[in-house]
């Protein structure tokens, strides 16, 4: 269902997904399924998109990419797959962690800083030992950097946001490279 280079995207996502799982004590198989699985919808066309998940948001209704997650979400349920903490971090992916799922935070984590990004190696060599952190980081990276360049944060990602502790929402230490909804 994707392009070439996505397939080898994807494969470094569930790798880092799954190891850094097992560094902070979790679930290796669900990461590694939820990596595999997280950009299936990908590279299907707009009109799919917005078929498989309806907008929620004027953001979405503008961006369809936006809707990949929760598209792949969609396909997957459709296809019988029924583990709900796999489907949650499949569906968060492109928006972030909802609080409480660990499986998804890996997955998150995994998709913003798998190597072939080029970009923010500091969040994942931190996600090796402190997922928590890494998340906090590469959240309130996000919004502050959309923020600062006056893009407007998608609901989601502001329930990402606020299901930080309170702790990390000042500053942040890294603003560099986070793709955008469609990433
Ligand atoms: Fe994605
Ligand atoms: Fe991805």
């Amino acid at each position: 269902m994707v392009r070439p280079r996505r397939y080898d995207h994807v494969l470094r996502v569930a790798d880092l997904a799954a190891r850094i799982a097992v560094n902070n004590g979790l679930d290796e198989q669900r990461a590694y399924a939820a990596g595999i699985l997280h950009d299936i919808a990908r590279d299907l066309p707009d009109d799919e998109l917005l078929r498989l998940a309806p907008p929620e948001c004027a953001i979405d209704a503008a961006h369809p990419l936006a809707l990949h997650g929760r598209a792949a979400r969609t396909l997957l349920t459709r296809w019988g797959y029924r583990d709900g903490v796999v489907l949650e971090a499949v569906e968060d992916h492109t928006t972030g962690p909802r609080g409480g799922n660990d499986v998804s935070a890996c997955v998150y984590i995994a998709d913003v800083s798998e190597p072939g990004r080029g970009v923010n190696a500091d969040i994942r060599e931190l996600a090796l030992h402190d997922l928590t952190a890494a998340l906090e980081r590469a959240i309130v990276s996000k919004v502050t950097y959309l923020q600062g360049k006056g893009i407007q944060v998608h609901p989601r990602t502001l329930r990402a946001y606020h299901a930080l502790p309170c702790s990390a929402h000042p500053t942040p230490t890294s603003t560099t490279g986070f793709p955008t909804p469609g990433a």
